[in-house]
């Protein structure tokens, strides 16, 4: 295990596998997981002024403005439970002007992954999707049906998986995701994430755990 906690950003297109990717990692390393879907999703919810003003951004499948989603990040990446158990940012920074606003604040990850999916399997992917309400898990109506009759009739679909909304959706990542890699070039990790989820999952634990044992030799060598 590193010393200092990680610190990890996890990008890709929509339904790429971000989420559920995200809790394996949650569950075996204990980061802080950041998702700015979620934070953001939760505003809309509670119906709160942040929530209004983007939900109509989401709905239409465009990045909602970057000082909003910028605000809430800061506010979260400063609480002590980040500090103290590291943190594992999905889905932002998605601009050129997020991924500058944590250059400037000096916080930068550790790695920076990106699932790669070809665009017809994430269509898929998406308009198959259902989320429970409960415990917040991602299943998939034919990849990863729900566990049995309870589950199956509480989940929901959110409202931005349809197949047009999907497809805008990526097509605003297809002209935002270029303008962040350059600020992580050094630390870019390309994932095939067209595989099983525990094939993608291990991939993505083998860079970790490389990462952990890194930063322990170092420490040694001091
Ligand atoms: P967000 O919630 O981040 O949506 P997204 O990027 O479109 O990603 P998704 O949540 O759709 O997919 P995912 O990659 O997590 O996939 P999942 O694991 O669920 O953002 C929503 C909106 O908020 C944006 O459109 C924007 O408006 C706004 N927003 C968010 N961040 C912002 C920012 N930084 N700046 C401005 N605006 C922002 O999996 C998808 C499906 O595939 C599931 O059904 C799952 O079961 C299945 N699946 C997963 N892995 C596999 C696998 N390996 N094989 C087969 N099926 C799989």
């Amino acid at each position: 295990r590193a010393e200092a906690p990680l610190k990890v950003m996890i990008s890709g297109a929509p339904a790429s596998g971000k989420g559920t990717q995200c809790r394996m990692i949650v569950e075996k390393y204990g980061l802080v997981h950041i998702s700015t879907g979620d934070l953001l999703r939760a505003e809309v919810s509670s119906g709160t002024k942040i929530g209004k003003k983007a939900k109509e951004y989401m709905d239409n499948g465009m990045l909602v403005p970057d000082q909003v989603v910028t605000d809430m990040v800061v506010s979260r990446l400063s609480q002590p439970d980040v500090q103290e158990r590291g943190w594992l940012l999905d889905g932002y920074p998605r601009s050129y002007a997020q991924a500058q606003s944590l250059e400037s604040m000096k916080i930068r990850p550790d790695i920076f992954i990106v699932l790669e999916v070809p665009d017809d399997n994430l269509i898929d992917r998406c308009v198959g999707r259902r989320l429970d309400p409960v415990t917040g898990k991602i299943y998939h109506v034919k990849n990863f049906p729900p566990e049995n009759e309870e589950i199956s009739t509480r989940l929901i679909t959110r409202s931005d998986d349809t197949f047009e909304k999907v497809k805008s959706r990526l097509e605003t990542y297809k002209q935002n995701s270029e303008a962040v890699l350059p600020t992580y070039s050094d630390l870019l990790n390309q994932i095939d994430g067209n595989r099983p989820v525990e094939v993608v999952f291990q991939e993505i634990e083998s860079l970790l755990q490389k990462i952990c044992t890194n930063a322990s030799e170092d420490k040694l060598a001091k």
